[in-house]
C-alpha cells in the first residue's frame, strides 16, 4: 500500500490505491508564484475555500502534467487543509492523475455498450502499440493510456476521448490512426465539441481558465458543428412512424407546470393513521405506470416484505417462499430482472 502523494502523514490514508507513486521526473516546471497567484483567483470565486479544491486541482495538473506532491503541499497551504485531506480528494477521482501523463490520456470506454462494440477490442489494440497498459504511458511521453468507464456517449459506441474530446464510433483500424496521429504531434478535430488542445491545456480549461480570448469565441468552438445523428435516431424513427410517447397519468404536472410547490399527497391505499413515510410509500406504488417501476418503489416501501415489497411473479410455483436472498434474477447486475425460461431449451443442459 503506497502513501498518498504528498501526504506528510503518510499513510495516514491507505486503500485507496496500491500502485507505486513515481518520484516527481526531473524535468519537472516548478510551480511558481503566478500558480499561487491564479489559485488564489479560483479560490476567490467560492464562499467556502475548500469549495476551491478541485479546480485547483486541475490548475496543479495544467503545470505539472498530475497531481504532484508540490501540488498537494501548494492547495493544502492555500486552502488551511491538510495534506492527508487533499490527497484524500485527489484519489477519489480518476480525473485527477497520481503519476505523470504524456502529453494526451487517451480514454478507451470498454463499458457494456462500447465493449461488446468493440471498446475491449480497441483497448488491446492500442495497448500493443504503445506497449503500455491502463494507466500507464508510452516510453516516448506522447500518450497515457487508460480504460474508461461508461463515457456517457453510449449511442456513439464505441467512444475513445483523447483529452476528454469525443472521437465517435471508433473501430480499432480508426482508433489506432488517430493515436499514431497523436503521436506525430498532430491534433485531428474530434467529432463534435471543442477542438483537441492536450492534457495540460484541457486541464487548464477545467480549472477555469479559458483558452480563447471571449466568451463568444468560446462559444463558438464548444458549440462547434456536431454528427448528432446517433442521438437524434429514436426522434427521427418516431416522426416516420407517427409514433409518439403514451400521455402521463393523470393529474401529473407538465414541466411547465410544475412550479416546485408539494402537490397534495396522493392517498390510494386508503389507508389511514399510518406513517407519512408508508402513504409516501403508497403513493409511490400507485404512481408508478409500468412493472419496473413499480417493483422497484415497492422495494423501497417501508413495509417491503409484506405485499409491497414481495414481488409475487418471482416467485416458485409450488413452494410459496421467496427468492432465496443473494440469488434473486438480476442481482449482482445492473441489468434488469427476467423471468426464468420454463425449462432449458432444446439442446440446453
Ligand atoms: S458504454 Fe461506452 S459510452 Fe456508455
Amino acid at each position: 500500500m503506497s502513501a498518498l502523494p504528498g501526504s506528510a502523514e503518510g499513510t495516514a490514508v491507505t486503500g485507496l490505491d496500491s500502485s507505486p507513486v513515481q518520484p516527481a521526473p526531473a524535468d519537472l516546471p516548478p510551480l511558481t508564484e503566478q500558480t499561487r497567484l491564479e489559485a488564489r483567483e479560483i479560490i476567490a470565486r467560492y464562499p467556502r475555500a475548500r469549495s476551491a479544491l478541485l479546480p485547483m486541482l486541475h490548475l496543479v495538473q495544467s503545470y505539472q502534467g498530475y497531481v504532484s506532491p508540490e501540488g498537494v503541499a501548494l492547495c493544502a497551504e492555500e486552502l488551511g487543509l491538510t495534506k492527508a485531506e487533499v490527497g484524500a480528494v485527489a484519489t477519489f477521482y480518476t480525473m485527477y492523475k497520481r503519476r505523470p501523463t504524456g502529453r494526451h490520456i487517451v480514454s478507451v470506454c470498454t463499458n457494456t455498450l462500447c465493449s461488446v462494440l468493440g471498446g475491449q477490442r480497441i483497448m488491446d489494440a492500442l495497448s500493443a502499440d504503445l506497449g503500455v497498459h491502463h494507466d500507464e504511458t508510452a516510453a516516448d511521453g506522447s500518450i497515457t493510456l487508460e480504460h474508461a468507464e461508461c463515457l456517457a456517449a453510449c449511442d456513439y459506441a464505441p467512444v475513445v476521448t483523447v483529452d476528454y474530446e469525443f472521437y465517435d464510433q471508433q473501430d480499432v483500424d480508426s482508433a489506432r490512426a488517430l493515436v499514431a496521429a497523436l503521436r506525430r504531434g498532430e491534433k485531428p478535430l474530434p467529432t463534435r465539441g471543442a477542438p483537441l488542445t492536450d492534457f495540460r491545456g484541457i486541464s487548464r480549461q477545467l480549472a477555469g481558465f479559458s483558452q480563447y480570448g471571449d466568451a463568444a469565441a468560446a462559444r463558438d468552438a464548444v458549440d462547434a458543428p456536431g454528427a448528432l445523428e446517433p442521438t437524434l435516431a429514436g426522434l427521427r424513427l418516431s416522426v416516420e412512424r407517427g409514433e409518439s410517447a403514451p400521455p402521463m397519468p393523470a393529474g401529473t404536472p407538465s414541466a411547465s407546470e410544475d412550479d416546485g410547490e408539494p402537490r397534495e399527497t396522493v392517498r390510494p391505499s386508503g389507508r389511514t393513521g399510518e406513517t407519512p413515510e408508508k402513504e409516501a410509500g403508497d403513493a409511490r406504488v400507485a404512481a408508478a405506470d409500468n412493472p419496473a417501476e413499480r417493483a422497484g418503489a415497492a422495494q423501497t416501501h417501508p413495509d417491503a416484505g409484506s405485499e409491497y415489497g414481495r414481488d409475487r411473479s418471482r416467485e416458485r410455483p409450488g413452494t410459496g417462499t421467496d427468492t432465496p436472498a443473494g440469488t434473486e434474477l438480476g442481482a449482482g447486475s445492473q441489468g434488469p430482472a427476467t423471468p426464468p425460461p420454463a425449462s432449458p431449451g432444446p439442446g440446453k443442459a
